[in-house]
């Protein structure tokens, strides 16, 4: 079956969320932070990721904006920069307008030249997704963006990626599903979409059940999966 539409994951694959602390670490005084932000981003992600698993599996569902500042205050804790509420303050901001991997827009604009549905899947709060989506400038190649809010339970359950079918009554293997988290795009494989990994890190496969169809070093050569 052909290819009509495009998911994509927002944080980490369109957005690149470790450029609010590498942006905030540029900026004068932050002396402590231009040494750890790697760690402090590391941490934050890997943090934020691990609260909404465990709060998939508990049922204790909350948003992820609360998700992302619980991984953050981990995170400032674990490195040394807790107790000044400025900085976390100014990190929670540059959240929200998160950079786009600078291959995006053009990405975008050529699926949709191509006749193909895109659309965000994504754990983010419908707010914060509107944030980034307007500062990455990427609205108008957009369908949709979809977020767990609607159906109250984080990835990898499968009520989120029901989704993408009601919401474009399409069938499963007619959906290229795109993350840069390995852990999605072998959920979503196991799901029955048709996957691309992100992997910018060269990092090795997840052992899950699922595995991913294509494995790409950027998102740059995306539209010339969807013509195979
Ligand atoms: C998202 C996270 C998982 O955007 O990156 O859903």
């Amino acid at each position: 079956m052909a290819i009509t539409t495009c998911i994509f994951d927002a944080y980490g694959t369109l957005f690149d969320v470790a450029s609010a602390a590498r942006r905030a670490a540029a900026e004068p005084g932050r002396t402590a932070l231009a040494e750890r932000w790697p760690q402090l981003a590391e941490h934050w992600r890997l943090k934020q990721l691990q609260y909404s698993w465990l709060r998939a599996v508990t049922g204790d569902y909350t948003d992820f904006w609360q998700v992302t500042q619980d991984g953050l205050d981990w995170a400032l804790e674990a490195t040394d920069l807790g107790g000044d509420p400025e900085l976390r303050e100014r990190l929670l901001a540059l959240y929200w307008e998160l950079q786009a991997y600078k291959e995006v827009p053009e990405m975008l604009a050529a699926l949709k030249a191509a006749g193909l549905n895109n659309a965000i899947l994504s754990n983010g709060s419908p707010d914060m997704l509107d944030g980034a989506v307007q500062s990455a400038g990427i609205a108008a190649h957009l369908d949709d963006v979809l977020s767990v809010a609607d159906v109250g339970i984080f990835k990898p359950a499968a009520v989120v990626y029901d989704m993408v079918g009601k919401r474009f009554s399409c069938t499963k293997d007619e959906v290229l599903f795109v993350s840069s988290n390995g852990w999605d795009a072998g959920s979503a494989a196991g799901y029955g979409f048709t996957t691309a990994w992100v992997n910018r890190a060269d990092d090795p496969v997840d052992r899950l059940p699922g595995r991913p169809h294509h494995i790409l070093s950027d998102l740059t050569t995306l539209p010339e999966l969807t013509r195979t």
